[in-house]
């Protein structure tokens, strides 16, 4: 990892690390998530939820665990580059007025330009539902089914300028069984994210992942 990677404090149980979560869809991660920041003493505390879209069924979890939530979707009265940038601002505005520490993209299906990427460097991390570097992008499951791999799995990324490149945290391996679908794949490698992850935040927040 470059020196450009500016990690999180270590954060100690009476002042845990302050997560913004962001979400496009059904949110299971972030239900594992908050299910996990539940239990016992944690290093890190989702303190806002952030959705691309209204209609993010993710948003519900946020609401179940009274986590404060935003759906921010893309303004409507611009276009092109404009319109992500402006998106963007509404976003970092609310981050830093949260005094957001970690920004954690679970399931959210935007590419962040270069300048919110390069304002956050380290403390950035994605899921990714294959074993980088292979199958990135929009469509992992269906690219490994097509691909005919055995194995395909999650990978826990920093974030950097590209799609899905970061340097890789840590991975899991998922079985590919000859009846699967798309659909049955996703979720066998979703039931694995769902333990990946808030194991790697408890890595992050406790200093345990270095560059
Ligand atoms: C997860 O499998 C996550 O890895 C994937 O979207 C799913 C979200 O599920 N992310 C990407 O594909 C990002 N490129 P969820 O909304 O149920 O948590």
């Amino acid at each position: 990892m470059s020196g450009e990677y500016v990690l999180p404090r270590k954060a100690t149980p009476d002042s845990p690390l302050r997560l913004a979560v962001m979400i496009s869809g059904g949110g299971s991660g972030l239900q594992a998530l908050l299910k996990h920041q539940e239990g016992g003493t944690r290093l890190h505390a989702t303190t806002l939820v952030i959705a691309d879209s209204e209609s993010a069924g993710g948003l519900s979890h946020a609401r179940d665990y009274g986590v404060d939530f935003v759906a921010i979707p893309l303004p409507k009265d611009l276009k092109g580059d404009e319109r992500r940038s402006a998106h963007e601002e509404q976003i970092m505005n609310i981050i830093d007025s949260k005094d957001i520490e970690l920004v954690v993209l679970s399931g959210y299906m935007r590419i962040l330009t270069s300048s919110f990427v390069s304002r956050w460097k380290g403390r950035l991390v994605n899921i990714h539902p294959s074993l980088l570097p292979d199958f990135p992008g929009a469509h992992a499951q269906k690219d490994a089914l097509e691909a005919g791999v055995r194995v395909s799995g999650c990978t826990v990324h920093f974030v950097d300028e590209g799609v899905d490149s970061g340097p890789i945290i840590e991975q899991r391996e998922v079985p590919v069984l000859d009846s699967d679908t798309v659909k049955t794949l996703s979720e066998r490698i979703k039931e694995a994210e769902h333990e990946l992850y808030p194991k790697v935040l408890d890595d992050i927040s406790s200093g345990r992942v270095s560059p």
